[in-house]
């Protein structure tokens, strides 16, 4: 399914590449890509059969570093343009909904509303799989209307300057407990993991998840990078966290709302508009739609995924259905050393 779009007038259309220039940078890119995967070292992959590490962070090598790639060499960011940013497994599927919701809230009314009957991910594409698959047009992201809502996994140190820029795109960034992301994780790439490949247990997921060794780990470090770039433009970052959303949903809301630029006035308060956004992007609601039921996702050629697989259980603390006490103690330790002095803390 293509990528949903709202019909809202395109205000800058002046980047659009001529047919020219854009074959001799898709060679760059691709002469880069070429040259820097040979050199990097290898670990074990969870879906795939290895990660590489790039700079410090550990990437698929066919999809995630090529993409990075293409965000550095090709993405044009505008100062209207709004990206989630997330750790895989961290609720990026949740805050793809809400973000909808809340910008386009008086374009649709919420008994017809698109997320009813287009997932998450298709009312919200990840920019990185965007930029690289082959079958679109790879620069349809510059005809793409304002504010453009786009995602990514893409550690804060390896953005090009053009995105962290002050005055570019704005960012809100959602984490979550490392163990709960750990668990599932685990569990989700493993429905995802090639039949040919054996499956991963969860012993093993840990012990590389500690190392860092995970898609787009370390954990630690990819939460970090975000956190203190908040920290020094909160009005460019909205630092978010999965468990204060599920704790107060209407407060979060209201927060990421006046952050975008788009404030609940009171009328809409007292309407009950934010209430009517939390309830349409609940876990309830959207994982019983037959879009996320039965529909897959397309993130590439070699990348389809069923939407069910990223509705399991919504729930804060599942972990201890699953981790060892000595497993959450490491974890915890390391969680502890690794964010010390940051002002960063994850509950228990
Ligand atoms: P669990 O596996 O713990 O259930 P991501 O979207 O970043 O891939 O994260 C997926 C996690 O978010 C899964 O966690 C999934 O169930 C949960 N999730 C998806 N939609 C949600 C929602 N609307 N509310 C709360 N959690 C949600």
């Amino acid at each position: 399914m293509a990528a949903f779009q709202p019909s809202l007038e395109c205000d800058n259309i002046s980047n659009i590449h001529s047919e020219q220039t854009d074959s001799d940078l898709i060679q760059k890119t691709d002469e880069r890509y070429r040259e820097t995967l040979p050199n990097l070292p290898k670990g074990k992959g969870w879906m795939t059969e290895h990660l590489v590490q790039y700079k410090g962070f550990w990437l698929t090598p066919n999809a995630a570093l090529k993409n990075l790639m293409w965000v550095q060499d090709h993405f044009k960011p505008r100062p209207t343009d709004i990206l989630l940013a997330s750790f895989p497994k961290s609720g990026t599927t949740w805050l793809k909904a809400l973000i909808f919701a809340t910008v386009n809230r008086t374009r649709y009314g919420f008994a017809d509303h698109p997320l009813l009957t287009t997932g998450p991910h298709d009312c919200f594409p990840f920019l990185d799989a965007y930029l690289q698959e082959k079958d679109r047009s790879r620069f349809d992201l510059d005809r793409f209307p304002s504010p453009r809502l786009l995602s990514i996994h893409i550690p804060y140190i390896l953005l090009p300057n053009s995105m962290t820029d002050h005055q570019s795109c704005r960012f809100v960034y959602i984490c979550r407990d490392p163990k709960d992301v750990l668990v599932s994780k685990w569990l989700f790439l493993n429905k995802l993991r090639p039949k040919d490949l054996p499956p991963i247990s969860l012993e093993e997921a840990f012990e590389l998840f500690c190392q860092g060794i995970s898609h787009y780990g370390p954990f630690w470090d990819h939460v970090l990078g975000y956190w203190e770039a908040s920290l020094e433009t909160p009005e460019k970052i909205l630092f978010l966290k999965y468990e204060d959303l599920k704790k107060e949903p209407l407060v979060v809301v209201k927060r990421l709302g006046d952050f975008l630029g788009y404030p609940f006035s009171l009328e809409e308060e007292s309407k009950g508009v934010v209430e009517e956004i939390v309830k349409l992007c609940s876990f309830e609601n959207l994982s019983t739609l037959e879009v996320n039921k039965v529909s897959e996702q397309k993130f590439s050629k070699d990348t389809i995924i069923d939407n069910r697989h990223f509705f399991r259980k919504g729930k804060v603390g599942d972990w201890k259905s699953y981790l060892t006490t000595e497993m959450v103690e490491r974890l915890d330790e390391i969680t502890y050393e690794k964010l010390l002095g940051s002002g960063l803390v994850f509950g228990s």
